[in-house]
């Protein structure tokens, strides 16, 4: 599956332009992590599963996880990748367990990467470029903020990684910054 087809099949099931950039941002974040995780030559693949995990969200959000292998066969989607997107509902609405590294990377950034965009727009930059791990781990620990991001998801998804929290903040927000521009162009041409 091309990058093309995958995009045109997330956009099948999904208008919201909040959960297109959100997709786009999971996409471009997961194709860094395979760069920096020693997986370059899979950074597409990574890159698909990121673009698709929330494929089911904004029509089925009771059945996040559960309806997705449906919307993603009928699309011609891989099985690899469809078991991939389906591991991030792990414990919340599924049983399969991420393995992979790159399950495991999707598990712990996915609402990461919402609290650090919501994170970004409360700066006057309205960047991630200047925001800072001691910044960015304020605004994790302050409860009350972007507070549908889960906290426990995030350190469930570092645990799975055996990195300290500190260690997936920091690399996923080196993600979001050298993606930033990528992201909002993107983003920007789909509005
Ligand atoms: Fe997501």
């Amino acid at each position: 599956m091309t990058r093309n087809e995958a995009f045109d099949l997330l956009k099948k099931y999904n208008r919201d332009p909040f959960h297109i950039q959100h997709a786009i941002t999971v996409e471009a974040v997961m194709k860094w992590f395979a760069e920096d995780q020693g997986y370059a030559d899979e950074a597409e693949h990574w890159g698909l599963v990121g673009l698709l995990h929330d494929i089911d969200f904004e029509l089925y959000p009771d059945q996040h996880c559960i309806k997705a292998p449906e919307l993603l066969r009928d699309g011609g989607v891989s099985e690899d990748i469809i078991r991939s997107v389906v591991s991030h509902g792990y414990g919340i609405t599924v049983d399969v367990k991420p393995e992979h590294q790159m399950e495991k990377v999707l598990f712990a950034c996915d609402e990461l990467t919402g609290l650090i965009w919501a994170a970004a727009l409360m700066r006057p930059s309205k960047s991630t470029k200047d925001m800072e791990l001691k910044s960015l781990r304020k605004k994790y620990k302050s409860k009350g903020f972007a507070a549908g991001c889960s906290r426990e998801v995030i350190a469930q998804g570092a645990e799975m990684l055996g990195w300290e929290l500190d260690e997936l903040l920091q690399k996923t927000l080196n993600a979001m910054q050298a993606c930033e521009d990528e992201i909002n162009a993107q983003t920007a041409a789909e509005a």
